[in-house]
């Protein structure tokens, strides 16, 4: 399905946001401050994801993006990139069937191409399985950068259009990895940074921000509750004045 794009046209809006991207961050430092391994954060973090996941899908969610693993987190030692994927890998042998049964969608996003095969084929086959699902979609950023994105979006456009130079927007969004998915209505980072970290560059454009201090190993249904609460008690203007938005809702 094609979604309308949040620069085109003026997009509705509601108290619950029908997607939700999320930067699990804090999971090494939750570990540290407990003088436990790096790696215990990112096994409690798996764990939160079971319970966010559920709880986006209790609340009408229609959308849930997770990044767990950037481009440039192969820059970290070995052996925790190692872990990681190990971790992956068994999330998706034990998650996979419970969320087929709760009705989810599973998609992963990112240049898959640099995991292993046995890892990639994990992958296709839980999307494949679970691809007609309808309650909610949740979707693994892997290897995934924003501007990986775009870029393999416009090689994938110029291709579909040999010779053709000028382009819409449209037309690019049609190419990026999420195609299938609006853009984000609510963006939240945990772990107390407040950047973007190369996550989804293009479709963040009018989506609402929030970062919070808690670290993801503690980020529960509770908070999760906090951050849809703060977003509904946002103006989405998207251009336009506060007065226009006020008429506007009076016409609906
Ligand atoms: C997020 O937690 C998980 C991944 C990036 C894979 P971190 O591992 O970045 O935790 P901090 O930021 O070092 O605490
Ligand atoms: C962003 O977290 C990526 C993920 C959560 C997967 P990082 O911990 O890698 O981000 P930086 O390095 O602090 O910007
Ligand atoms: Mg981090």
């Amino acid at each position: 399905m094609q979604h309308t794009s949040s620069t085109q046209t003026i997009p509705t809006d509601s108290g619950i946001p029908r997607h939700v991207a999320i930067i699990m961050d804090g999971n090494g430092r939750w570990a540290t401050n407990r003088f436990l391994p790096r790696v215990a954060g990112h096994a409690k973090g798996v764990e939160m994801v079971r319970e966010v996941v559920e709880a986006c899908a209790l609340r009408g969610v229609e959308y849930l993006t997770l990044f767990a693993f950037s481009s440039e987190n192969w820059r970290r030692p070995a052996d925790e990139v190692s872990v990681l994927m190990r971790l992956f890998m068994t999330a998706l042998e034990r998650e996979v069937a419970k969320m087929h049964a709760n009705g989810i969608r599973l998609k992963v996003v990112g240049d898959l191409a640099r995991f292993d095969a046995r890892l990639q084929q994990m992958i296709a086959s839980a999307e494949r399985r679970t691809a007609n699902n309808t309650t909610l979609t949740v979707t693994i950023c892997a290897n995934y950068g924003g501007r990986w994105d775009i870029m393999q979006a416009i090689q994938k456009m110029t291709l579909a259009h040999p010779g053709e130079t000028s382009f819409t927007e449209d037309q690019l969004e049609r190419h990026l990895a999420m195609a299938y998915a609006p853009e984000p209505d609510l963006f939240i980072r945990t772990g107390g940074e407040e950047r973007i970290s190369n996550f989804l560059l293009w479709q963040l454009a009018y989506t609402e921000l929030y970062f919070t201090d808690t670290f993801w190993p503690d980020f529960n249904a509770s908070e999760l509750d906090q951050a849809i609460a703060s977003f509904g008690n946002r103006e989405r203007r998207f251009g336009r004045t506060s007065a226009q938005l006020v008429e506007s809702k009076k016409a609906s």
